[in-house]
């Protein structure tokens, strides 16, 4: 129930709305009986607007906090792992010993793909972004699980989630394999889910293929760092997409499609790609002068964040994870790696990045960890994709798990008014 309540005057009319206080955060304008009034509210971009409530993840942006189910993301990037991350986003807590140790084992029964879905490869072209490739395959995930399509069934939901967070690995290195003209390589249910994907992806049959721990520590570093952050654009859209109804692996297959995009999970390829065509520390200036010129379309990749305004607390442990990676494969004078450090430094002390709070994002270092793992630009917002796979997925949860309507904003509309069609 609303404690509080907002006034509005319009029209000569007083509307008085409720107002919710959450647990932390802003309160929020229920602003939904305004249709009655004939009155919509106005916020492209939903820069002041709450789609829903949810109880999965919150962030403090002038602060720097990033809280999953109330723990904050340093703790679990330094002492839990990606599954147990999985775990405590779908369930709410943390698993005991034995509650972990069984969701492990559940998901290793599902890392497999159906097999008639590696023919569903054949019908891209080998130079295609694997992200394209992803979107279908994901998609395409939905025509094969009939048996458990009941999604009011709780226990169908859970099977899904097994599903997704043991399958996405598997289909994110056959895109890389497939890419290459590799043969696709089995999943390894005695590796751990970060070793596992890098078998899947530089693994061949023809020799044996080690895991490198620290790389493997690494990517699963990623995963937890990339596992949720409430309602983002592709999240936002599997919610919306969810609504309707729809089965959820095609709507993860939605969330795919909009993280693909530069301005969010596509910006780690193009950091890398900007560090690239940069090239050498003395040519910073010129780009931090670009970033700066309205009449150029060029933004610093990696800086800058809807919700961030003070600093991303996840480039900070992907910063330190970059040091120790580099360090472990003997490239600490990794070129790139200067000229990002440099970028951030000169960025950071420069009046105009200050003036607009633009901080390194958690992508300005991820690209170099990954890069250094051997893994092509191309594949890093499809291991973003993976990683993001369980947020979506515990949102669309969350979501039909109570009670939810279908997703339909209004418009201010400014086109013609009705128009009688001309006589020929
Ligand atoms: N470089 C230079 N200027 C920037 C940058 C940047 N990276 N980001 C924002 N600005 C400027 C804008 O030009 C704008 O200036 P103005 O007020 O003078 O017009 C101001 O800062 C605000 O920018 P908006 O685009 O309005 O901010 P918004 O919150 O809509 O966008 C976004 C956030 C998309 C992340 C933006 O900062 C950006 O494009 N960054 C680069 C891409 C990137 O790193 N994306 C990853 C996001 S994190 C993630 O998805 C995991």
């Amino acid at each position: 129930m609303a404690d509080k309540k907002a006034t509005l005057s319009v029209n000569g009319k007083t509307i008085e709305l409720p107002v919710y206080s959450g647990t932390a955060g802003p309160d929020v304008i229920d602003v939904r009986g305004l249709v009655q009034e004939g009155l919509f509210t106005y916020d492209p971009g939903f820069v002041s607007t709450a789609a829903c409530e949810s109880q999965i993840t919150y962030i403090d942006g002038s602060k720097g906090i990033l809280l999953h189910r109330g723990y904050p993301i340093e703790q679990l990037a330094e002492k839990s792992d990606y599954l147990e991350v999985c775990y405590l986003l779908i369930y709410g807590e943390l698993p005991t010993a034995a509650q972990a140790e069984k969701f492990r084992n559940t998901v290793k029964n599902h890392t497999m793909v159906h097999e008639q879905l590696n023919h569903f490869f054949n019908g891209f072209r080998r130079d295609a972004h694997p992200m394209a490739i992803m979107c279908g395959v994901v998609g395409a995930l939905s025509a094969f699980y009939h048996d458990t399509m009941d999604f009011s069934d709780e226990l169908h939901r859970e099977i899904a989630a097994f599903r997704l967070i043991a399958k996405m690995p598997t289909l994110a290195a056959m895109c890389y394999k497939y890419s290459m003209g590799q043969p696709f390589m089995y999943p390894r249910n005695d590796l751990d889910y970060a070793s596992n994907f890098l078998y899947m992806m530089f693994a061949t049959p023809c020799e044996n293929y080690q895991v490198n721990p620290v790389l493997a520590r690494a990517m699963d570093r990623i995963f937890t760092l990339h596992a949720d952050h409430e309602q983002n654009a592709s999240t936002s859209t599997v919610r919306l997409a969810g609504s309707s109804g729809a089965n959820p692996f095609a709507c993860i297959a939605s969330g795919i499609a909009a993280l693909w995009g530069p301005a969010h999970g596509g910006a780690n390829e193009a950091v890398l790609n900007m560090l690239m065509e940069i090239g050498d520390e003395e040519r910073i200036p010129e780009f931090i002068e670009r970033a700066k010129d309205k009449n150029d379309p060029f933004r610093l990749m990696g800086f800058g964040h809807r919700v961030y305004k003070n600093f991303d607390p996840r480039a900070k442990v992907m910063k330190k994870t970059c040091d120790e990676v580099l360090s472990e494969l003997g490239c600490a004078d990794d070129p790139l790696f200067r000229i990002a450090m440099k970028l951030e430094q000169i960025a950071l002390e420069d009046p105009y990045f200050a003036e607009k709070k633009l901080y390194p994002n958690v992508d300005f270092y991820s690209g170099i960890i990954l890069r250094a793992a051997g893994i092509p630009v191309s594949m890093f917002t499809v291991i973003f994709a993976m990683a993001r796979t369980i947020g979506w997925f515990s949102h669309w949860h969350e979501m039909v798990s109570g009670p939810y309507r279908i997703g339909r904003p209004r418009q201010l509309y400014t086109g013609h008014t009705s128009r009688e069609y001309p006589q020929k």
